[in-house]
Formats: structure tokens, C-alpha cells, sequence
């Protein structure tokens, strides 16, 4: 993001009644959000316990040794005490070092051998020490969901699982087995991302322009992009929309004031194409 963007939007997400920030290391903005949240502070219209940042583990940083310096790093460039979620980004992991996607001569990304489960007992170790309120996973399968629940000596389970999650993709295997566990599935992608494709399979259609979404919308007098995120929290996805704009910041907030019907619920479950947008190639 353009120097700057991060820290307004954050204040505007704010002052609009956004609570939940969704941020890594890897967005290189995290200076930003913590500065936007302690100007907000400072300006006593919220305290920290009303914000609830959730801030990941990038792939590089996997072994055990690593996890807690990595966090007390996010802590120091947010200049706050504690995230309240802190969740492995991915279950793959990649050589540590500086480089954020290690690659050899041929261009193909260096992985690293290391155990999910160490990882896992390094997060809980983070929890302990009140570095982290609570802990989660993000792009794991049911696989590897299992893997960690079955871990001899599990100490957390881990809350939540991020996910790609949206009216094209809407994941019901998998939210019903996290369901099952307890795990609340955090859909990113709510709006079918930013069609950027450097990261984004864009032979999949636009969400936003999908007519089902938007005859509904029509007919509460809201746009196609409420009507989709009104479908994630209706059937108890948490969404994480993307906006650096603020009129579209406050346009994602504005999905509290109406409810889908079954039948509509139905309907826009039935768009489900289990085609995702992100891909993680990598
Ligand atoms: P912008 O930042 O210009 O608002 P996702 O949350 O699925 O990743 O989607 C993010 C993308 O959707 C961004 O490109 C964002 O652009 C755009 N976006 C966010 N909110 C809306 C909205 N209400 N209507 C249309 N596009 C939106």
C-alpha cells in the first residue's frame, strides 16, 4: 500500500466501528495499523481491549526457535503489548533467512523441513507468556486441522482457521468440521479479492458482478458487496473486507441493519463454484 493509505484507512475503519484488524508482517504496513490504533487510543475513542488484531507468522519463520522472536518483532513494530490472535499464515514452510520468498537458481521457492506440531507448541508458549490472546491457524486443510488437534500433550486447540471463503467458495466440508471442533473460520476474500493477477486466478468470474448478489441487493437497497459479506456473518463466517477507500469502508460496515431470507441464503449458497481465487501457487 502507497505510504500512509494503511494508517488512514485504519483510522477511518475505526471511526467507522471496524474492531477486528486483520494484519502481518508480511504486509509490511503493521507500523501503520499500530499507529493508527494508538492515535485512536490517544484520542480516547477506544481502548485496546476494543481493538482485536490478529497478526500471522510468515512461512519463514516456522521453526520453534524462531516463533517468539518473530512475534515480539510484530509487537515492537506495532509498539503494542500483545496481538489477540497470532496464527500460522501457512502450513508450508520456506528457508529461514531474510528472504521473504527464498528461491534458488531455477526461481523455485526453497521449503524447509519442519514439524507443524513444534510449531504449534512454540505458538502455545506465546499464549503463556500473554504475548498473544489466543492462537490459530490460516490455509490449513482438514489434514492438517487434525494434525494439531491430535497432537499428544495439545495444550490450545487452535480457535480459528483463515481461510479463503466467499459465495463462490464457500468451503461447507470444511466449516462443518471446524464447526465440529469449535474452530471459527475467518473467510478471507470476502468480496472475491482484488482481481490483482499477480496472485489472483482471475479466469474465475468477478464476484461483485455475480446478477443472483445483486438482484438481492436490489431488493434491500444494498450493493452486491453487503449482500455477500451479509451471507458470511449470516452463517457464522467472520470476513475480513479489504477497502482502502473510505466511502466502500463504510459501505462494508453498513450489514447490520438487514437479514437474508432461507431461500436467499439457499440461493447464494448455490453460486458455490469450489473454484478458489487464491491460489497459493507457491
Ligand atoms: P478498494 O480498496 O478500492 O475499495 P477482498 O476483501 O475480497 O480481498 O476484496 C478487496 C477488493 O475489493 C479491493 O480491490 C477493494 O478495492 C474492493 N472493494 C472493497 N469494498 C468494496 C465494495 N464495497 N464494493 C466494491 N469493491 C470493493
Amino acid at each position: 500500500t502507497p505510504k500512509g493509505s494503511c494508517l488512514e484507512s485504519v483510522k477511518i475503519a475505526i471511526d467507522t466501528g471496524y474492531r477486528h484488524i486483520d494484519g502481518a508482517f508480511v504486509y509490511y504496513n503493521e507500523h501503520e495499523v499500530g499507529q493508527a490504533i494508538r492515535e485512536k487510543i490517544a484520542e480516547g475513542r477506544i481502548s485496546r481491549e476494543d481493538i482485536f488484531y490478529c497478526g500471522k507468522l510468515w512461512n519463514t519463520c516456522h521453526p520453534p526457535e524462531l516463533v517468539r522472536p518473530t512475534l515480539e518483532k510484530t509487537l515492537k513494530t506495532l509498539q503494542l503489548d500483545y496481538v489477540d490472535l497470532y496464527i500460522i499464515e501457512l502450513p508450508m514452510a520456506f528457508k529461514p533467512g531474510d528472504a521473504i520468498y527464498p528461491k534458488d537458481e531455477n526461481g523455485k521457492i526453497i521449503y524447509h523441513e519442519t514439524d507443524l506440531c513444534a510449531t504449534w507448541e512454540a505458538m502455545e508458549a506465546c499464549k503463556d507468556a500473554g504475548l498473544a490472546k489466543s492462537i490459530g491457524v490460516s490455509n490449513f486443510n482438514r489434514r492438517q486441522l487434525e494434525m494439531i488437534l491430535n497432537k499428544p500433550g495439545l495444550k490450545y486447540k487452535p480457535v480459528s482457521n483463515q481461510v479463503e471463503c466467499h459465495p463462490y467458495f464457500t468451503q461447507p466440508k470444511l466449516l462443518e468440521f471446524c464447526r465440529q471442533h469449535d474452530i471459527v473460520i475467518v473467510g478471507y476474500s470476502p468480496l472475491g479479492t482484488s482481481r490483482d493477477e499477480t496472485w489472483v486466478n482471475v479466469s474465475s468470474p468477478p464476484l461483485l458482478k455475480d446478477p443472483v448478489l445483486n438482484a438481492i441487493g436490489k431488493k434491500y437497497n444494498k450493493t452486491a458487496a453487503q449482500v455477500a459479506l451479509r451471507f458470511s456473518i449470516q452463517r457464522g463466517v467472520v470476513v475480513i473486507p479489504k477497502s482502502f477507500n473510505p466511502q466502500r469502508i463504510r459501505e462494508n460496515f453498513q450489514i447490520f441493519d438487514f437479514s437474508l431470507t432461507e431461500k436467499e441464503m439457499k440461493d447464494i449458497e448455490a453460486l458455490n463454484k469450489n473454484v478458489r481465487y487464491v491460489e497459493l501457487l507457491m
